[in-house]
């Protein structure tokens, strides 16, 4: 199915996953806005590289956990590209690998505020202008880390789990309304976010799937765009992690 004139904003798009996501989008037709926090050369070369694709996108400066800017920036883009019918809630937001008994409560409430709010804020933003266009879908970037915890991963995999009931929540909520609302949980991913992992952990965690190797953002990407291009789905999770959910 092609996204021509279809609408779509990717929170924290300027690297990794998102950047593929909006690259995705794209290629099949959808106008889109790549949003970013602190890197806008970056956004700025994903943006060129639509553009230089023969596509239309548009980068916004906002810190994901603010529903000023959130607010803010869904009324940019209605007014640059017109009203969004694809929302992808993908910016990461940064917490502190350690483990319970020595986590602080403010990092743990800072990523579940951050995380969950990101989520409520951007919907509440972007969900009246998909009623406009009497119909959107809305993609959370999860974790697979939300149901298979690992050490130092407590305040992430708490945020990632409640972000899940949340795509359930919204996916009863605004189904009736013509708007589908889905998770993808990509499983370790080659991106800055995990560039410092050690070489064995990597190669651990590919030799833990049946596809033997680790995520790229463009396999994420795949699956974002598939769901979105899907019509009858809505309010799964959709693990992207070479099967190793199996093991
Ligand atoms: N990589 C993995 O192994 C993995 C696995 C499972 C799930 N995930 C999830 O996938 C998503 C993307 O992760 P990634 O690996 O692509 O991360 P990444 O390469 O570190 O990129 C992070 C992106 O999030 C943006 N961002 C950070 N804070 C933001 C904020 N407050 N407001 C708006 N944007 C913000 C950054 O923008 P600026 O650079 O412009 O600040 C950047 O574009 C996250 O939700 C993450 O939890 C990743």
């Amino acid at each position: 199915m092609s996204l021509e004139g279809q609408v779509a904003l990717v929170t924290g798009a300027s690297r990794g996953i998102g950047a593929a996501i909006a690259l995705s989008l794209a290629a099949q037709g959808a106008a889109v806005a790549v949003n970013y926090f602190g890197s806008e050369a970056a956004a700025q070369a994903v943006v060129q590289a639509i553009r230089a694709a023969g596509g239309t996108a548009l980068a916004v400066k906002a810190d994901a956990r603010d529903p000023h800017q959130l607010e803010a920036m869904a009324a940019t883009v209605k007014a640059e590209l017109g009203p969004i019918s694809i929302l992808v809630l993908n910016a990461s937001i940064s917490f502190p690998m350690t483990g319970f008994l020595d986590y602080p409560w403010e990092s743990f409430e800072a990523k579940l505020l951050g995380e969950l709010g990101a989520a409520f804020h951007g919907c509440r933003a972007v969900v009246p202008q998909m009623l406009e266009r009497k119909g959107g879908t809305i993609v959370a970037i999860t974790s697979g880390l939300a149901r298979n915890p690992g050490w130092g991963f407590c305040a992430h995999s708490v945020a990632k789990a409640g972000l899940e009931g949340f795509v359930r929540a919204l996916a009863c909520e605004l189904g009736p309304m013509g708007i589908r609302v889905n998770a993808v949980a990509p499983g370790l991913t080659l991106t800055d976010a995990t560039a410092q992992l050690p070489e064995k952990h990597k190669d651990a965690a590919a030799a833990h799937t049946p596809l033997r190797r680790n995520g790229l953002a463009a396999d994420v990407a795949e699956a974002v765009t598939g769901l979105v291009q899907s019509g009858f789905v809505t309010g799964v999770t959709l693990p992207v992690n070479g099967g190793s959910y199996i093991f």
